[in-house]
């Protein structure tokens, strides 16, 4: 596993930022911390941290053009931002550049940005340590990070209701998988 780790890492440095590596670094640790505290596979969580923005630094045009290659049907708003793109595309790369194939861990880099409604623990390990580790500084992080330990569905909630609230507030489209995530996650907790 640590041989693959030494792979995957030296890959990783030649097509991310230093601070997207950092990032990366620090949402696996991050995921490997709430796996612990969550019950989820602490190698899948250690992995999927680490690759799940694998896609983040290719060029929007590269990012559309590998989506169409790969027939990934494309939404309005992720024509529109792109960036988006990053989650299913980084599925394909981290298939084929990285040759994972645990369908767990390529989902959790599936619905690491929007959400979605059918997430598993693993992926809501890894999309909210996307939010809260350490080098995120934004206003409320603190309080995200204190609500980690309270449990997992009420720290997504709030990222999602935190995201939302920033889209808004920015005027922002807003991916329908958002909104379909969080209903989801509201109908299952009450
Ligand atoms: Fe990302
Ligand atoms: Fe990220």
């Amino acid at each position: 596993m640590k041989n693959m780790d030494n792979r995957i890492l030296t890959k990783l440095k030649q097509r991310l930022s230093p601070k997207r590596l950092t990032h990366s670094l620090g949402v696996s640790e991050t995921a490997v911390r709430l796996a612990a505290r969550y019950g989820a596979n602490l190698d899948k969580a250690r992995l999927a941290g680490l690759l799940h923005d694998c896609a983040r630094d290719m060029p929007n045009n590269l990012l559309l053009q590998t989506a169409e290659a790969n027939a990934i049907v494309l939404r309005d708003v992720e024509r529109r931002a792109p960036m988006l793109l990053h989650a299913p595309v980084g599925v394909i790369v981290a298939r084929q550049d990285y040759g994972i194939t645990d369908p767990e861990v390529l989902s959790a880099i599936r619905w690491h940005t929007t959400g979605g409604p059918d997430m598993s623990l693993l992926d809501y390990i890894v999309f909210f340590a996307d939010y809260i580790e350490p080098g995120r500084s934004f206003p409320g992080v603190e309080s995200l990070r204190a609500l980690a330990d309270r449990g997992l569905e009420e720290a997504v909630l709030a990222a999602y209701d935190q995201t939302l609230g920033h889209l808004m507030a920015e005027r922002a489209l807003i991916h329908s998988d958002t909104i379909e995530g969080r209903n989801a996650l509201l109908l299952k907790m009450k």
